[in-house]
């Protein structure tokens, strides 16, 4: 069966979605969490091979001037085969009315944003939930 692209939440089974992530690795996501941020988003994609959901990723938008991709994971057994890449360059095609694309990369994988065309801020920061767990796991400067 051949790669499907959707953005139709309606046939996301949010439990398939977080095992996802958890498997990635992306961290734990619930699902009830993860249907609310979904159907928050202005754009979402998800990616199944042979009924399987193999990837996904979403970006929050105002519609003209600031766009944040997040949650953007490939299952490993598909890493390495361009699906994340496609993931990125079809959200990026959505997001071609806004002035600024931002995200922030989990440590290490920077450079697969950076082949992207994605550039490093100067200013950005953030305010985390927890920001001692952000700083140790290397998302925030010394505080
Ligand atoms: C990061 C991730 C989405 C990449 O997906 P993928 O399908 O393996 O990536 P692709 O095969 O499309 O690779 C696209 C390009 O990025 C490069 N690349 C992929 N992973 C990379 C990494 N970790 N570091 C640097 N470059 C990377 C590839 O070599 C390829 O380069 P090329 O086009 O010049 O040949 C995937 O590894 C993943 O889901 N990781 C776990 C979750 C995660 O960390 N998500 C990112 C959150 S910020």
């Amino acid at each position: 069966m051949p790669i499907v692209w959707t953005d139709d939440l309606t046939a996301v089974d949010w439990d398939e979605l977080s095992a996802l992530y958890r498997i990635a690795p992306l961290g734990n996501k619930a699902p009830a969490d993860l249907a609310l941020v979904f159907g928050n988003s202005m754009f979402r994609i998800f990616v199944y091979d042979d009924g399987h959901l193999v990837g996904a990723g979403r970006v929050l938008a105002d519609g003209r001037d600031c766009a944040y991709l997040c949650d953007i994971a490939v299952h490993p057994d598909c890493q390495g085969q361009g699906l994340g890449r496609q993931i990125i360059e079809r959200l990026l095609a959505r997001c071609g009315s806004h002035r600024k694309i931002i995200l922030y990369a989990v440590p290490g994988k920077e450079a697969f944003y950076e082949r992207l065309g994605f550039r490093r801020m100067t200013t950005a920061m953030a305010i985390f939930e927890d920001q001692t767990r952000a700083h140790e796991r290397g998302y925030l400067t010394a505080p």
